[in-house]
């Protein structure tokens, strides 16, 4: 297990949405995200697409519905940027919150699994 996936296996258990059977391999959509990419900058109460590769999904994915984190140091602040939407839309837009301005921020998208954006930035 890489580090990554194992905050993923603690973020899903915080989802209480997601079911434990979607940590199996077998079927586990991860549809990369694609924006915010590394050397993003969010302004605070800004509207951002985030954005993932939708491309070659499974015929079968477990768990559809997303939904988006924001972490930092690959921490959780247990702040939901969105959630509910279909993971097969490829985008959401979603409201920079009022956190700390600060770098090693990422989002993690949720549908079948956990998947991490690179490390961006977020100012005032
Ligand atoms: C998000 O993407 C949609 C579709 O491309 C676009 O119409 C919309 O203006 C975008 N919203 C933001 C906040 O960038
Ligand atoms: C999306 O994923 C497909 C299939 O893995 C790949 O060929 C394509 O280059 C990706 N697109 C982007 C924008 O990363
Ligand atoms: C996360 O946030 C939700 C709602 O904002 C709250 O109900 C829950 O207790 C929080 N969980 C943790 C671990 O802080």
């Amino acid at each position: 297990m890489t580090l990554l996936a194992v905050f993923a296996a603690a973020f899903l258990s915080l989802a209480a949405a997601a079911p434990l059977a979607s940590l199996e391999l077998r079927d586990v959509y991860t549809p990369p995200v694609l924006y915010p990419h590394a050397g993003t900058v969010w302004k605070i109460g800004n509207h951002h697409n985030v954005t993932w590769n939708t491309t070659d999904p499974p015929k079968q994915i477990t768990n559809p519905i997303g939904q988006i984190y924001l972490t930092k140091n690959l921490i959780n602040l247990n702040i939901s940027l969105a959630s509910g939407f279909n993971i097969l839309d490829g985008r959401i837009v979603v409201k920079v919150p009022d956190v700390t301005p600060g770098d090693k921020y990422a989002v993690v998208l949720f549908g079948d699994s956990g998947n991490f954006s690179p490390f961006f930035t977020i100012t005032h």
